[in-house]
């Protein structure tokens, strides 16, 4: 059975497509086979993929690069949710979640060994927390603060809202994902920003996996990553 990460919010815009592709690109380099389900019927995942496998690596005039393969599928009908998700075969899923919390966001809830919540560093973020907490109960959940100012960044204001929440399996990320152009360059290759070798978003996103896969590790007794 694969392992299951689903990056949820109910928040638009926060970053579950961007994370959900950073995640398995990272996987994906490190030799895991990967699979994103895009359970929203926006279908950004699904669209990104695409381009993924039509855009040779080659193509961009920044680096020479292999391409990881990484498998997106596009599954927003509830009813069969939950099985065609087990039946990949494949070492992760990560599942990109819809901003409509019902339905499948229950069903990933489920299945998901982790949730993993990307959220913008702005108190309007994280007061609309409450609902994705309510629907995410009994889960291990690691918020990650996305589109961070870079030196500029009030960490303890921040950790004093999710107190707030007084949510005993949520964890706030040490590692932060900054705002960078590198994430809109990236898309339009079916690329993240791993791509650009010495961008610092590049770095930021390997701090983040690093820290989530010990995370997992130590709530499972499992090697991840
Ligand atoms: N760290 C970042 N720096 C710069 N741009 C970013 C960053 N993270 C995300 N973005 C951009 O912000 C926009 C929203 O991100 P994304 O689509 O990943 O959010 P989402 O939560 O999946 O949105 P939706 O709820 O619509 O599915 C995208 O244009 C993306 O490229
Ligand atoms: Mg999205």
């Amino acid at each position: 059975m694969p392992v299951v990460i689903a990056v949820v919010n109910q928040k638009g815009g926060v970053g579950k497509t961007t994370v959900s592709a950073c995640l398995a690109d990272y996987l994906s380099q490190r030799g895991h086979s990967v699979v994103i389900v895009d359970s929203d019927p926006q279908e950004s995942s699904v669209d990104w993929g695409a381009l993924r496998a039509k855009t040779g690596r080659s193509e961009h005039a920044l680096v020479q690069y292999k391409k990881s393969p990484i498998r997106v599928v596009g599954l927003c009908q509830p009813k069969s949710f939950v099985d065609d998700v087990l039946a990949l075969q494949t070492d992760y899923v990560i599942i990109d979640g819809a901003s409509n919390l019902k339905g499948i966001t229950r069903h990933t809830i489920g299945l998901c060994s982790i949730a993993i919540i990307p959220v913008t560093p702005s108190s309007y973020d994280l007061w609309a927390m409450d609902k994705i907490l309510d629907e995410t109960k009994g889960v291990r959940k690691l918020v990650v603060v996305n589109r961070a100012i870079r030196h500029s960044m009030d960490t303890d204001l921040i950790q004093a809202e999710l107190a707030r929440l007084n949510e005993p399996n949520l964890v706030l990320m040490n590692a932060m994902l900054y705002q960078s152009v590198n994430y809109s360059r990236s898309i339009i290759y079916g690329e993240t920003p791993i791509l650009f070798r010495n961008g610092s978003a590049r770095k930021d996103i390997e701090i983040f996996c690093k820290e989530a896969f010990k995370v997992m590790e130590s709530i499972e007794g499992a090697h991840y990553g």
